[in-house]
């Protein structure tokens, strides 16, 4: 049976076969009870269950957080689906890049062990009217730019967790807030789930790995950059002593200003675990700001220690 998505995978059990070698048998489903089954069959085989959620256009910082996952000898769960629910009315949801096929080549190359991909319907049915609204960490930073967002992210992945039973997910580092939030969402509703937040994979001349990035034009990429660099140079003034969060944000403002075409929503200082501004930086911090580039919108954040002397 094909999927309707891609051609020439077989959905429910087989291996996809995309050219190359075919390795472990990798199964991809789309639903709940299949899901279930395969979970409480691996359970029952002593492994643990580990849940790595994307929306697909798989790249390095998602494989980063795979290996992460495998490493532990759990059985590593992939779901992959674009959730309409947090992407506002004039956000990039039908432009968002999938690339369902290449997706599980990828996943089977990193070794995984099931791919769950469920269908709107699965994930949404008709009758469906329970959301889960986070608090305050949601009105910071991207949130007052993305009204209902990470409303969207905090369901959906309730669902992720009740469907998939994990004992342990992976989320990037690269969303700060939202791994964040999440973090909150498990202590808050009493997940019986670990979050693991794994290092930001970048290019390297520092661009943050992003799904969004294969949507930037030649010249949109070499703007893009600007937003990591603008981080360093916070980074750097912080780490040297420099205290007025005013500077430093005008600093940043004056390194993405090279080019007059990017958009900045917001470049913060926050403290990395409330996400409230810090007005004196002392300890750890998380620098983070977001830029439109085009029609593409980025974000990026660094943590950054404050030297002993200073805190
Ligand atoms: P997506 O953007 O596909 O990201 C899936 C996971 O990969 C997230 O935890 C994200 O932080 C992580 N990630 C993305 N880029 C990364 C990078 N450069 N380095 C390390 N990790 C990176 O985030 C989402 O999907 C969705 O909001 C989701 C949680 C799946 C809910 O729909």
């Amino acid at each position: 049976m094909s999927c309707g998505v891609c051609a020439g995978c077989e959905i429910s059990g087989l291996s996809l076969q995309t050219g190359a070698v075919t390795t472990s048998p990798m199964d991809i489903v789309r639903t709940v009870d299949e899901l279930r089954k395969d979970v409480r069959r691996a359970r029952s085989a002593g492994r643990n269950i580990a849940l790595v959620p994307t929306m697909g256009a798989l790249h390095a910082g998602h494989i980063s957080l795979i290996e992460a996952a495998k490493k532990t000898g759990a059985f590593v769960v992939v779901s992959i689906y674009v959730n309409p629910t947090q992407f506002g009315p004039s956000e990039d949801f039908t432009y968002y890049p999938r690339a369902f096929e290449s997706d599980c080549s990828a996943c089977r190359g990193a070794a995984v062990d099931l791919v769950f991909a469920p269908t709107d319907a699965e994930m949404y049915p008709s009758n469906d009217q329970t959301c889960v609204r986070p608090g305050p960490l949601a009105d910071t930073l991207c949130g007052p730019f993305r009204p209902g967002h990470f409303e969207g992210v905090c369901t959906v992945v309730a669902k992720l967790f009740n469907m998939a039973l994990p004992d342990v997910a992976y989320f990037g580092q690269k969303d700060a807030q939202q791994a964040r939030i999440i973090q909150r969402m498990v202590e808050d509703l009493r997940f019986p789930i670990r979050i693991e937040v794994c290092p930001t994979i970048r290019e390297a001349d520092g661009l943050a790995l992003s799904s969004r990035n294969e949507r930037l034009s030649e010249v949109d990429r070499k703007q893009a950059v600007l937003l990591s660099r603008a981080l360093c140079e916070a980074k750097r003034r912080l780490q040297s002593g420099e205290s007025s969060t005013g500077r430093i944000i005008a600093a940043m403002r004056g390194v993405i200003a090279e080019h007059a075409e990017i958009k900045v929503d917001y470049l913060s200082i926050v403290d990395p675990l409330t996400l409230a501004e810090v007005a004196v930086p002392t300890a750890t911090v998380m620098v983070a700001g977001a830029v439109r580039v085009g029609q593409t919108r980025l974000i990026d954040n660094m943590i950054v220690d404050i030297p002993p002397a200073r805190s």
